[in-house]
């Protein structure tokens, strides 16, 4: 059981659910801020196909992920739920079957009380029942969401016993029948601080209410993530919630993201490993959104096979530092790849912004030493640099740069350290004096 699993984890210090399944963070496609309830099998396998021919499922978007309002209302007379044969005339097994020969592995939601959001049965109580109906239909991974709530006298535990409840379920499952865990993305809108404790029971959390296609939504996920970005490693992801690329002039009331501000979401989300899952249409997407998507530089990080860890933020850029401030999130931001030292600078002004930092802020980077620059938007090899990297970036826009050591730095640069105040010679005098 992953409760009592539990206290083996803390006693040898594993802080993540490595059950073999989700590694890395999951890339595909989620139906619910396109669609939301407005669907048939049909509009989604023309969904999935799009996808195929923009070569997004070579890529690695090969996640199918079908959010609420699959099911009639109630379930049958033996508990079971029931999948809309408007929306699914052929059964879901036909709907999976058809994802899986375009190559997806096929996903669902359900949710930890009685309903989900949009008024569906939810699995509270139904958690063994609704699995094996989940992965009887075809789907090994699951959507776990927080609306509709029993009564604290009813359940007499909290957010995270709801979700032990599910957690317990796919571990007896996969033991049972000698399968594959189902993965398990929690969502309960970072509610109780799920970066604690959802990587004992699953692969990824959702750290915030539902994102929105304009640039206020991006900065305040991004600067809620600025604060627990170290929580995400291999098999225990914090997730961003879906993309919002390719929203432009869409929906209702329509996104109105700009190129840059596509592109600042796009490498936030990936470079802070979050679970990448496209929300906009495929079939009619700009050639811009799908080179967004598909920026090779920078999924090839998110998809890092041997680094777990994300960026996280080493100066705000704005005083004081470690400030919560949702219109304004932290702007320098630094990790370690094994691609190279990965720096993520992003301009929150509405203004363009000259932006410098010294390349010693980075934990990841040596002292002393030259490094070439990449640029994982451009594609293109920028030189080298030594101390200092200065750029200007547009307004919310965004440098993804990866630096590899090219050699000591020249001799007799002055100062002697790039962090001074503690310098001192072999004699004991300090540098600065
Ligand atoms: C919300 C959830 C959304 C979507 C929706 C479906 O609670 O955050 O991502 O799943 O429910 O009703």
């Amino acid at each position: 059981m992953a409760s009592l699993l539990l206290g083996l984890l803390y006693a040898t210090g594993t802080r993540a659910l490595d059950n073999g399944v989700g590694k890395l963070p999951a890339l595909g496609f989620n139906t619910w801020n396109l669609y939301q309830c407005d669907y048939t099998a049909d509009v989604l396998i023309e969904q999935a196909q799009a996808m195929v021919d923009h070569g997004l499922v070579e890529a690695g978007y090969s996640t199918f992920m079908l959010d609420d309002c699959y099911s009639l209302k109630e379930r049958d007379q033996k508990g079971k739920i029931v999948a809309d044969p408007e929306k699914f005339p052929k059964g879901m097994r036909h709907f999976t079957k058809s994802l899986t020969k375009l190559g997806f592995r096929a996903g669902i939601y359900s949710d930890a009380g009685y309903r989900t959001c949009g008024g569906y049965p939810g699995s509270y109580g139904h958690e063994t029942q609704d699995l094996e109906t989940f992965a009887d239909w075809g789907f090994q991974y699951l959507k776990y969401d927080n609306c509709y709530i029993p009564f604290d006298n009813v359940t007499q535990e909290n957010v995270y016993g709801r979700y032990v409840r599910m957690a317990d379920a796919i571990e007896a499952r996969a033991k049972k029948t000698k399968s594959q865990p189902v993965q398990f993305a929690l969502c309960e809108w970072g509610w109780q601080q799920p970066w604690i404790w959802a990587g004992r029971l699953g692969q990824s959390w959702r750290i915030g209410g539902d994102i929105r296609p304009w640039w206020s939504a991006l900065s305040s996920i991004i600067n809620q993530a600025s604060f627990i970005a170290t929580e995400t490693r291999f098999y225990a992801r914090n997730d961003l919630d879906m993309l919002e690329v390719g929203n432009t002039n869409q929906g209702t009331p329509p996104g109105n993201l700009t190129y840059d501000e596509a592109k600042s979401h796009f490498t936030a989300w990936a470079l802070l490993k979050s679970p990448l899952l496209i929300g906009s249409d495929m079939a009619s997407a700009s050639k811009e959104t799908i080179e967004i998507l598909e920026n090779k530089d920078i999924l090839k990080i998110n998809q890092d096979p041997n680094v777990g860890e994300a960026i996280a933020p080493f100066r705000w850029g704005r005083n004081p530092d470690y400030t919560w401030d949702p219109a304004h999130p932290a702007q320098y931001w630094t990790g370690n790849s094994t691609y190279g030292v990965v720096f993520m600078v992003l301009n929150t002004q509405d203004t363009a912004q000259k932006m410098s930092f010294n390349l010693t802020e980075s934990w990841a980077i040596r002292a002393g030493r030259v490094y070439s620059v990449y640029d994982m938007w451009a594609h293109t090899n920028n030189g080298t640099a030594y101390r200092d990297i200065s750029l200007t970036l547009p307004p919310h826009g965004v440098a993804a740069l990866l630096l590899n050591d090219a050699g000591p730095e020249p001799a007799g640069v002055e100062p002697y350290c790039a962090g001074y105040w503690q310098c001192s010679f072999p004699n004991g005098t300090y540098y600065s004096n």
